[in-house]
């Protein structure tokens, strides 16, 4: 059990990557509070973590809120004494459309909840890892953070602001023994790239099929990346397996940024 007595907050920890990742956790031992708005996506993932034997919370949160964020916290801590993991998994696709297109509100809803978001559960959770001298952040960002992506502008910026503030972040509270990084992951199996996919599609004009086969034909292995094999990487960032690693970004995403022609 390699997390072992630990309590880990995911965050948008209900559904897709996020529920792997608690799960993921729990298997290995942790106590897991999950946070994010529909409170019964939350409640059945406790149900079901709870019915292996294991301790888990759900708490409704937006996490663009900074009041929200700050009682989620305070639950998180009045309830299990302590937080030693935090996962900045929440996140929003944003707008499928091109610059020119994307409305003030598209670009501020996304900035808030893939960005603002992860900075306000990162700065809460701070404020009892700094006086234990003990803690481990991980923030999901994304193969968007890792080149431009056309018709995805607010999404790929927010992205890459997760991974400026991971390298900040690792840089300022590593002197606290607290490690800070985060897993990019490629296109990940389920419903939500389906929709950007499908939405790509529709704007280009090429039938879905034919677009989604298309995108597998530059992944080197072949496939997207699935959920689980995103929680393994949170679980070996999460353990003291990775004792000696902060500030580092780790591509999880079947090899879709190789050139394979
Ligand atoms: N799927 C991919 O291909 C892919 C690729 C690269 C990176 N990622 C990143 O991986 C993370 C998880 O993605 P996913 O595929 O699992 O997405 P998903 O299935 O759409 O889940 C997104 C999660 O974010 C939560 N969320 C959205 N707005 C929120 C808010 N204001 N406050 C709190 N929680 C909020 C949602 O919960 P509620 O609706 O209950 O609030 C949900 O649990 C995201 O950060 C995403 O950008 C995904």
């Amino acid at each position: 059990m390699r997390l072992k007595d630990r309590v880990a907050i995911v965050t948008g920890g209900g559904v897709g990557i996020g529920k792997s990742i608690a799960l993921a956790f729990a298997q290995e031992g942790a106590a897991i509070v999950v946070a994010s708005r529909n409170i019964s996506n939350l409640e059945k993932l406790v149900n079901q973590i709870k019915g292996k034997g294991n301790k888990a919370t759900a708490i409704p949160t937006d996490i663009s809120d900074e009041k929200q964020v700050q009682r989620m916290v305070a639950q998180t801590l009045d309830e299990y004494g302590q937080i030693d993991i935090l996962v900045n998994n929440s996140g929003v696709a944003g707008a499928t459309a091109n610059v020119v297109d994307v409305t003030l509100d598209d670009w501020d809803k996304t900035l808030a909840v893939n960005l603002t978001g992860t900075m306000l559960c990162s700065r809460e959770v701070l404020k009892s890892m700094i006086p234990r001298q003990s803690g481990n952040i991980i923030n999901i960002s994304s193969l968007a953070a890792k080149s431009g992506f056309i018709m995805r502008s607010p999404y790929c910026v927010s992205k890459w602001g997760v991974i400026g503030f991971t390298l900040t972040l690792a840089a300022e509270v590593g002197i606290y023994n607290i490690r800070v990084n985060s897993i990019s992951p490629g296109l990940t199996q389920g419903p939500r790239i389906e929709s950007v996919l499908r939405t790509k599609a529709e704007a280009k004009g090429i039938p879905y099929p034919e677009f989604y086969n298309s995108n597998v034909a530059k992944i080197a292995l072949r496939r997207f990346v699935t959920p689980d094999e995103i929680a393994a990487a949170a679980v070996f960032l999460a353990s003291d397996q990775s004792s000696g690693i902060t500030g580092e970004v780790l591509n999880v995403n079947s090899g879709c940024m190789l050139n394979i022609w």
